[in-house]
């Protein structure tokens, strides 16, 4: 009886040492740079809802440690991106960046990310380069990359039949890329991309583009839109008349987390994107009763991207023993060898994510 009350007394004492311990470890400083104004800013949001969801979760802390969040609004603004970064890396002294939604400042992260050694998680942004010429040790992704969404609606296009088309996007990095995945397929299909059409981000005056997509009569019309711009097109395509004759297809973003500002404006449109909110799995069931418990409102990709970031860096920080200084621990180590290869590779996150088709660009 004295043996098993010793032993009590001693694992009682071994799990004071271990919270004594835990309370001590330094707080985990999580940089949240995200849209919080402008066209993209819904899209900030649910992200850092995700994201805060999964660390509420597991208490308020990753890996052990304490999460502290320190916040900046990039105005998914690339001019500003590299002061914006450094507020986060120099001023704060963040152990992670999170962030962002915006290609072009997204790669202007990764370039201050690797050259200070700081651990980058980008819960959306879908430039090819930050996992392709640009990616290293530090560099994770936990969403897509631009090409993959219109490769496969390129694929569907072709396949419905569809020879001429026109593509309409903004001018920079994800709307360059989500076309080119377009046109890549469509073509290889046996289709025709026969105008790009485009206006500098995050512009919304589509009206003279509408006019020229009425001249040219294609038989499909593939765009990339989101956020706030994604609202407007859809209501301005069919304010033109041209919902009716032309079909319009996009990249999932053009309908996520918009349809219901779209209203009946979007019926009929067809998308292709990573990730559906009537997937049948158990986890996915899960996050979405929890996100609508936590914040009254169904979550949308970008709200899944932030969660799944959140485990992404549960998983790499585990394996680092919540080191952020034992960056090789945290990830694939073919990556140290130039091995590194577009797309989220490791630490594999299991969430409601379906492969898309088509080779990896
Ligand atoms: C991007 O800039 O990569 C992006 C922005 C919004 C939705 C998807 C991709």
């Amino acid at each position: 009886m004295r043996g098993a009350i010793a032993l009590a007394a001693a694992v009682l004492g071994a799990g004071l040492a271990v919270s004594g311990a835990q309370a001590q470890a330094p707080k985990l400083k999580v940089g949240l740079m995200l849209p919080y104004s402008g066209t993209y800013a819904a899209l900030g949001t649910a992200i850092e809802n995700g994201f805060r969801l999964y660390v509420t979760e597991q208490g308020g802390r990753i890996s052990g440690r304490e999460v502290e969040y320190f916040k900046v609004d990039d105005e998914s603004d690339p001019a500003k991106a590299t002061d914006n970064v450094n507020k986060l890396v120099k001023r704060d002294n963040v152990d992670v960046l999170v962030g962002t939604v915006h290609s072009g400042v997204a790669m202007a992260m990764a370039k201050v990310a690797k050259d200070n050694d700081t651990l980058l998680i980008i819960p959306n942004a879908g430039a090819v380069a930050v996992t392709g010429p640009m990616c290293g040790q530090t560099i994770f992704r936990s969403s897509f990359s631009n090409w993959q969404p219109g490769y496969a609606m390129g694929e569907v296009a072709a396949k419905r039949g569809h020879r001429k088309a026109v593509t309409i996007t903004w001018k920079y990095a994800a709307g360059d890329e989500s076309a080119g995945g377009f046109k890549e397929a469509f073509e290889k299909g046996g289709g025709q991309v026969v105008k790009e059409l485009s206006l500098p981000f995050p512009n919304v005056e589509f009206q003279p583009l509408l006019t020229e997509i009425a001249s040219i009569k294609p038989d499909v019309v593939y765009t990339f839109f989101a956020g706030g711009g994604a609202v407007k097109f859809v209501k301005d395509y069919a304010a033109a008349g041209l919902k009716k004759s032309i079909p319009l297809y996009g990249a999932g973003f053009i309908t996520d987390g918009t349809l219901e500002a779209q209203g009946a404006d979007a019926d009929g449109l067809l998308t292709t994107l990573h990730y559906g909110d009537g997937l049948d799995n158990a986890k996915d069931k899960a996050f979405r009763a929890s996100y609508e418990r936590a914040y009254k409102m169904a979550p949308d990709v970008y709200a899944v991207q932030g969660y799944d970031a959140a485990q992404m860096l549960a998983i790499g920080l585990d394996a680092a023993k919540g080191d952020v200084g034992r960056k090789a621990d945290m990830g694939d180590r073919r990556r140290d060898q130039g091995a590194c290869r577009p797309g989220p590779r490791l630490p594999h996150v299991r969430h409601g994510h379906s492969d898309l088709p088509g080779p990896v660009p």
